[in-house]
C-alpha cells in the first residue's frame, strides 16, 4: 500500500470514528459499538409486597467486532444474583461480573467478562423498591381498592432500574416476556396483548418489531378490556373503562388519518392503558399500548390531542427514533406537528389552530424563565439527567420549525417529504446532524431558493425563536380577547361574558390571557359566575389555580389541596408548586400539602417536587 493509500485509510478511519462520536450516547455505559443486544427475553415475577420484579433476563448478542468479549450494561439499583453465558456450542457457563459504584445520573455499570465470546447472557436479578422507573400502588391507593397496581415509565433512562440492559435509544431489540402475577391481576406490556387472555397470573408477550429499551413497558393491576374498534381498545380499572372508551372513540379515525398522511401503521393493534392519576406524564407512547393519564378523561373529548400525540409517535419516535436524548426534538417536535395534523383532519382547522396558539403561548411564557442554552433544539444536556433538562422546547419549538417548513414549501411538497423520511428510516435511529443532511439534500436542494441552510441551522443550533417563526392566530381567540378587554374596561360584567358556546380551549385562552393586574374582586366575580375553582376539567383548573396563586386569591385553597393530592401528572402539579414556592406563605402551604401528597406520587414527581420545596 502506498503512503497515500495509508493516509486515505487513516483519514477514513478517523472520519468513521468521528461520525460514531457525533452520535454516541454518553448516558449509557454500554459498549454498543462492539456488541448489540438484538433480542431480550424476560421471565419476571411481580412481587407487590416487596415492590420488586425478580427473575431473569436473557440478552441475545450480536457482535460487531472481533476484538472484544466483554459486555457492559446499564443498571440502577438492581440486585444482581448471578450471571451465565451461552457459548457458541450451546453450553451455559457461570461467568464473572462486576457491578460498579452507583452514579446518580447513570446508575451502576454492570461488566460481564466471560472468557469467550458469548452468544447469549442470562442475568438473574431483582429490582428494588427504589426503582426510578416503577411505581407501586397498594390496593388502597387505587380507585377500585381491591387489587394493587404497578407500572413502568422507562423514558428517558429508567429501563435500567428494572432491566439490566443497553439503555440507549440507539440500540433496538425485539423482546418476549413471561410475567407471573397474583391470579386476580392482569399484566400488560408494550407488545401483543391478547384482549381475551386467560386471567390466571401467567402471561406471555411477544414484541416482534425491534424497539429501543425506553419503549419496553409493563403494567399490572385490576385491568379490564373494552374494545373501541377491531384495532383499538381500552385497558383500565373498571371505574373508568366505559368513560375512557367513550372519550377516546375517535382513536380509530386518528389512525386512519395518520396512515393516509404518513404511511402504514406498522404495529398491529393500538390499545390505550389508563393509568392511576399518579402517572407522571400525560401519555407515553409505548408501542401497541400507549399509557394514558386519567386526567384527560374530561367527558367532552376536549383533551384528546393527547391521544393524537401518543399515536403520532407510532411514526415519529417509535419508527424513526432519536439516537440520543440530545435529539429528543426529533421525537417530540415531529410528534407535536403530526399530532396537530391529525387533530386538524379529525376535529377541523379551527380547533387545530387553537391548540397551536395555546402551545405557542405556553412556549413563550416558558422561554422567559428557561436558561438560554436550553432553548436550543439540539440541546446540550451537560451531564444532566434528560428528565432534569425537560422543557417545552423540543415539543413546541420543534413543531414551529416544521410548521415553518410546511408554510414555505407548501403541503404538496412537505407532506410527501415527511412521509418518505419516515419510510426510509423505519426502525432506525436518527440524530440531528444526519437529519439536517437529509433535509438539505431532499428538501432544500430539490426545491432551491425557498429556505436557506442558514435558516435551518438557526432553527436547530441557535437559542430562542428565529424571526421566521410562524405566528398562528385564531379568530375564535381574537373574540375571546375582545371579551377580556370589554370586561376589564368595565363595559360588561363577569356574567355578561358570552361564554355559553365556549369550548375548553376558549376557557384556557381566557384564563391564560387575563392581565396579571387582575384584583381579588375580579377573581371573585369570575368565580361566582363560573365556579372555576371547582372546574372538573383538569387543564382549566390548573390554569385557574396558577392565576389564583399569582393573584393571591385565597378561595382556591381547599380545592387546590385536593387537586395536588389526587393528581401526580407533572405538567399539572409542578408549575403550581413552583409558583407557591415563590412566597413564604405559599411555601408553607405547599409543604403541608406535599407531606400528604408525596406518598402517592411517582418517584419522578417526588424528585422534582423535593427539589422545588427543599
Ligand atoms: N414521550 C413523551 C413523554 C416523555 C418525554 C417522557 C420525555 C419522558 C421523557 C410523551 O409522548 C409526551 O410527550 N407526553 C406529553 C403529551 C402532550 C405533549 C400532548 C405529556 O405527557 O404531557
Ligand atoms: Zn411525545
Amino acid at each position: 500500500m502506498s503512503i497515500r493509500h495509508h493516509l486515505f485509510a487513516l483519514s477514513a478511519l478517523v472520519c468513521a470514528s468521528a461520525a460514531q462520536a457525533s452520535v454516541s450516547d454518553n448516558l449509557t455505559y454500554a459498549n454498543y459499538d462492539q456488541v448489540k443486544v438484538d433480542h431480550l427475553y424476560l421471565d419476571l415475577t411481580v412481587n407487590f409486597e416487596q415492590k420488586s420484579l425478580s427473575g431473569f433476563a436473557d440478552l441475545s448478542l450480536n457482535w460487531l467486532n472481533d476484538q472484544s468479549q466483554d459486555i457492559y450494561l446499564d443498571t440502577r439499583d438492581l440486585i444482581i444474583d448471578r450471571v451465565y453465558a451461552k457459548r457458541a456450542d450451546g453450553k451455559w457457563l457461570k461467568v464473572p461480573y462486576n457491578l460498579a459504584a452507583r452514579d446518580d445520573v447513570m446508575g451502576s455499570k454492570l461488566s460481564i467478562t466471560p472468557s469467550f465470546k458469548a452468544d447469549t447472557v442470562r442475568i438473574y436479578y431483582s429490582s428494588t423498591d427504589k426503582a426510578s422507573g416503577l411505581q407501586w400502588l397498594t390496593p388502597a391507593q387505587t380507585a377500585g381498592k381491591t387489587q394493587p397496581f404497578m407500572f413502568s415509565q422507562n423514558q428517558a433512562i429508567h429501563a435500567r432500574s428494572w432491566i439490566p440492559i443497553q439503555d440507549t435509544p440507539a440500540v433496538r431489540m425485539t423482546y418476549q416476556a413471561r410475567i407471573h402475577t397474583d391470579d386476580n391481576v392482569l399484566a400488560v406490556m408494550s407488545a401483543n396483548n391478547d384482549p381475551d387472555t386467560l386471567r390466571d397470573g401467567d402471561y406471555s408477550f411477544d414484541m416482534p418489531q425491534a424497539i429501543p429499551p425506553y419503549l419496553i413497558a409493563i403494567a399490572a393491576g385490576d385491568l379490564h378490556f373494552k374494545a373501541m374498534s377491531d384495532q383499538t381498545g381500552i385497558y383500565a380499572e373498571p371505574y373508568i373503562l366505559d368513560a375512557a372508551a367513550k372519550e377516546f372513540a375517535s382513536t380509530q379515525q386518528m389512525i386512519d388519518v395518520g396512515e393516509h398522511l404518513y404511511g402504514d401503521y406498522q404495529w398491529g393493534r393500538y390499545d390505550l392503558l389508563m393509568l392511576p392519576p399518579s402517572f407522571p406524564f400525560g401519555g407515553m407512547e409505548n408501542p401497541r399500548l400507549s399509557f394514558i393519564t386519567p386526567t384527560v378523561v374530561a367527558g367532552d373529548s376536549s383533551l384528546v390531542n393527547l391521544i393524537a400525540h401518543e399515536l403520532a409517535h407510532s411514526w415519529s419516535g417509535n419508527l424513526v427514533t432519536n439516537a440520543t436524548w440530545r435529539d429528543l426534538w426529533l421525537n417530540e417536535g415531529f410528534t407535536s406537528y403530526v399530532e396537530n395534523r391529525i387533530m386538524e383532519q379529525v376535529f377541523g382547522t379551527e380547533r387545530a389552530v387553537m391548540e397551536q396558539v395555546l402551545s405557542v403561548q405556553d412556549l413563550k411564557a416558558e422561554l422567559k424563565d428557561l436558561p438560554v442554552e436550553d432553548s436550543i433544539l439540539f440541546v446540550d444536556l451537560k451531564g444532566r439527567d434528560p428528565d432534569a433538562a425537560f422543557s417545552g422546547v423540543p415539543y413546541s419549538k420543534g413543531q414551529l420549525f416544521l410548521m415553518f417548513l410546511e408554510q414555505r414549501f407548501g403541503r404538496a411538497i412537505f407532506d410527501p417529504f415527511v412521509k418518505t423520511y419516515f419510510t426510509e428510516h423505519s426502525f432506525q435511529s436518527m440524530d440531528t446532524k444526519r437529519f439536517v443532511t437529509y433535509l438539505k439534500q431532499n428538501l432544500l436542494a430539490k426545491h432551491p431558493g425557498i429556505v436557506t441552510e442558514q435558516e435551518v441551522n438557526e432553527w436547530i443550533y441557535s437559542p430562542g425563536l428565529p424571526k421566521s417563526t410562524p405566528n398562528p392566530t385564531s379568530d375564535v381567540f381574537n373574540k375571546v380577547q375582545q371579551q377580556i378587554e370589554s370586561w376589564f374596561s368595565g363595559s360588561i360584567s363577569a356574567e355578561q361574558l358570552s361564554t355559553e358556546a365556549w369550548t375548553v380551549h376558549e376557557w384556557l385562552y381566557f384564563i391564560n390571557n387575563l392581565p396579571l393586574s387582575i384584583n381579588l374582586q375580579q377573581m371573585a366575580a369570575l368565580d361566582s359566575a363560573y365556579d372555576l375553582t371547582h372546574s372538573a376539567n383538569t387543564e382549566i383548573a390548573h390554569a385557574w389555580y396558577l392565576l389564583a396563586i399569582k393573584a393571591n386569591y385565597p378561595e382556591i385553597t381547599a380545592a387546590l389541596e385536593q387537586y395536588l393530592i389526587s393528581i401526580g401528572r407533572r405538567k399539572l402539579i409542578i408549575p403550581l408548586y413552583a409558583e407557591l414556592a415563590k412566597s413564604a406563605q405559599g411555601l408553607t402551604f405547599a409543604k403541608e400539602v406535599y407531606s400528604k401528597a408525596r406518598p402517592g406520587y411517582h418517584p419522578l414527581a417526588q424528585g422534582t417536587v423535593d427539589e422545588i420545596l427543599k
